[in-house]
């Protein structure tokens, strides 16, 4: 007899912790399946977390959280051009917390929710969580892995009630362009729709364009729900702090539902929070600027291999090759380098059916790792009939 839940049964595993689980025992492994940045937090945002906890500040905290980083929060918005106050904030544990609160505060049991194949596999999960129904809608790579509107458009039914979207993508490093962002605001706005944004990788771009949030276009920041964190532009994964950012009912909402889950995020690291959004952003200026070059090296060492070829990715620090030409599944291209060459790459198919022909590499390592990697998957490919 089992007393799980039918849907709690169905949603799905990340793939990612499965090729984890199959690196255990290998020695000499070069990985690239994390996507988290290989850096510490800086300094100054630990400094504000430990002297808080020293003030004794060991309690709960407003639901909502601490006024001074909602406020920092909003601040952040208005400098981008975003009109957001601190009531319309929400702050959460991580990204991922915040994700799950608007799920469960907008959908409904059976209400559709349309998502990019590939995308980040948690979404699915998300979704089905709260009893709605992931709709995928395959993101190709020759419109740079991001929703074609047609697609989109022929996607909807009675019961579509919103599309997620997420720019710069997990796992495609794909950037949705202002253009696109605008055509799909009035498809939104003409069917009625909301829109879930996860903009958690917003500050890691390569291009000289700058970031446009869906939110900004008329008549969406009523419909909209930003969610960011610090996990990725920080590296404060570890932290486990994010935000939430949209209107107040939907925020006054899932800060009724937080209670019931989290009850608040604890006081220090939120201070770390206030730390990393006021203080020195010259740690970020480095970290992106090692991300940039490894970039460059993976996506020219990925080109250069015969049977792969790579787009550049436009933003956050995933590779995602297509290695369709080398005549193996994502799932066997992956599997067979990880035994035979001890490198970690994640199959396109974990983040759903449109990743197969894909896989993901996270370049969030060292450029040794990454030359060393390179080499490897070079002669695994040279090494196929
Ligand atoms: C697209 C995307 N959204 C959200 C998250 C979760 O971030 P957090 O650490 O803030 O929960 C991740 C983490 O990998 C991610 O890739």
């Amino acid at each position: 007899m089992s007393f799980v839940s039918e849907k709690s049964k169905k949603t799905p595993r990340s793939v990612i912790r499965e090729m984890f689980a199959m690196q255990t025992g290998l020695t000499d492994v070069v990985s690239f399946a994390l996507g988290e940045p290989d850096f510490t937090s800086p300094k100054h945002i630990i400094d504000a977390t430990v002297a808080s906890f020293q003030r004794g500040e060991t309690h709960y905290t407003p639901n909502a959280g601490i006024p001074a980083l909602r406020e920092a929060v909003a601040r952040s918005y208005q400098e981008r051009g975003l009109d957001y106050k601190p009531e319309e904030i929400l702050i959460g544990s991580g990204a991922i917390s915040v994700l799950c609160l608007a799920c469960t505060a907008i959908l409904d049991i059976g209400d559709e929710v349309l998502l990019p194949d590939p995308g980040w596999a948690n979404y699915s999960g998300l979704i089905m969580q709260v009893g709605a129904v992931p709709v995928p809608v395959r993101v190709k790579e020759e419109n740079g892995f991001m929703y074609d509107l047609e697609d989109l458009r022929a996607a909807i039914t009675p019961k579509t009630k919103m599309i997620l979207i997420n720019s710069p993508s997990n796992p495609t490093g794909g950037v949705a362009s202002a253009e696109n962002l605008r055509q799909i605001a009035d498809l939104v706005k003409e069917k009625d729709l909301y829109v879930l944004t996860d903009e958690i990788y917003h500050e890691l771009l390569w291009s000289d364009e700058p970031y446009t949030s869906i939110a900004s276009f008329p008549g969406m920041k009523e419909r909209t729900l930003i969610v960011d964190g610090f996990s990725k532009k920080y590296a404060m994964t570890g932290f486990r702090l994010g935000y939430g950012a949209g209107p107040e009912e939907v925020i006054a909402t899932m800060t009724k539902l937080l209670e019931n889950v989290l009850s608040s995020v604890n006081e220090g690291i939120q201070w770390g929070g206030v730390a990393a959004l006021t203080g020195d952003q010259s740690p970020v200026e480095e970290m992106k600027e090692q991300y940039r070059r490894r970039r460059q090296i993976i996506v020219e060492g990925l080109n250069a291999i015969d049977r792969i070829s790579c787009l550049a990715p436009m933003g956050a620090f995933y590779a995602f090759p297509n290695i369709s030409k080398t005549g193996l599944s994502s799932r066997d291209f992956a599997i067979r380098l990880l035994k035979e060459k001890h490198t970690v790459v994640v199959p396109g198919t974990g983040f759903g059916e449109g990743g197969e022909g894909f896989v993901r590499i996270s370049y969030a390592t060292s450029e040794e790792n990454i030359r060393e990697g390179l080499k490897r998957i070079a002669e695994f490919v040279a090494s196929l009939p």
